[in-house]
């Protein structure tokens, strides 16, 4: 490496390092090392939201009014460590003029990737088939033992046609299903009552809690399964456990929860259940991808002073 005793102002980054009014930031969160090296890069971190410009906010911080009002009125971007943003209050941001950023397309993949994986884990058994083996039960090959059922030729409601739907659309169907996408102007009850495996790709607002409720679960064939990466309040979970007990519908692959962390006693008694724990965008490449976005919304806005092209306000 060659070293110059001259000094570089030869950009508008290099300057603001210089000076000692970098933009102050609040990470809520752990975050990858590669993404906290690029934020200390060009901010100061602060240990707390008083006083910052930015925030960058993982999913179990709740931004709310409190939160903005306690953070001051320098306060001029939110980004989220995520795609779904309804852990901030879309609202305050807005009357505030806070601009709030998201993570699109990064995680697309990897969260398409894991709604099949719990797909096909469900319907060929991968999670009950483990759990059996390590209680230590006794077994041997027999043809008929622990049948499942193939994606292939299964028809596959998408319900939210986006980018994240699309992408696990396109993967059903390279596993020879065939696919059926629901839009905001879709009747969901006909897709239901056609559909084996329903999987749900919808933002969580208002209009989407409880989507899947006790009647929607009542018009799903009794041989079809539900599959959940998107958010746990689009499901009553109480109608779901009682679906599932009930054998009204023949199981359920979950990665989110309606009262995440919190996951119901009745999903975790039940075999034909695969759960896991909101790893929908948790690959390392995805999530530093993730916060490696982040990070370039609240550089472009606080230090080139340009809106970043993905702002949800
Ligand atoms: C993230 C997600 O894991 O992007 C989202 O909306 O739910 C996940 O991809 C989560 O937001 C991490 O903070």
């Amino acid at each position: 490496m060659t070293t110059t005793s001259k000094p570089s102002f030869t950009s508008g980054r290099a300057i603001q390092d210089e000076s000692t009014q970098r933009p102050r930031v609040n990470v809520t969160g752990a975050i990858p090392e590669r993404v906290r090296a690029s934020l200390a890069a060009d901010f100061e971190l602060a240990d707390s939201v008083e006083g910052v410009d930015g925030i960058l906010a993982l999913l179990p911080t709740r931004v709310d009014d409190e939160l903005i009002g306690r953070a001051g009125r320098q306060l001029r971007i939110v980004a989220n460590y995520g795609v779904g943003v309804d852990n901030i209050d879309l609202e305050a941001a807005r009357s505030r003029g806070i601009v709030v950023a998201n993570t699109p397309d990064v995680l697309t993949k990897a969260t398409a990737e894991q709604a099949i994986a719990l797909t096909l884990a469900l319907l060929r058994r991968v999670a009950e088939g483990d759990r059996f083996l390590r209680r230590g039960a006794e077994w041997r090959f027999s043809v008929e033992f622990m049948l499942g059922e193939s994606l292939d030729g299964k028809t596959v409601a998408i319900v939210g046609p986006g980018r994240i739907g699309r992408e696990t659309a396109r993967l059903a169907e390279a596993h020879g299903a065939a696919v059926l996408f629901v839009g905001r102007g879709d009747s969901l009850h006909d897709a239901l009552r056609v559909a084996d495996v329903v999987s749900l790709h919808v933002p969580a607002t208002a209009a989407t809690r409880h989507l899947i409720d006790a009647d929607a679960l009542a018009a799903m064939k009794s041989t079809a399964v539900l599959v959940n990466t998107a958010r746990g309040t689009i499901v009553d979970e109480a109608a779901l456990v009682e679906a599932l007990r009930s054998g009204r519908i023949a199981g359920a692959a979950l990665d989110v929860f309606e009262f995440e962390p919190h996951v119901s006693a009745g999903l975790l008694e039940l075999e034909n259940v695969v759960l896991t724990p909101h790893l929908g965008s948790a690959t390392r490449e995805t999530r530093e991808a993730m916060g490696l976005l982040a990070a370039s919304a609240l550089r472009s806005l606080l230090i080139d002073g340009v809106v970043p092209p993905n702002v949800v306000t």
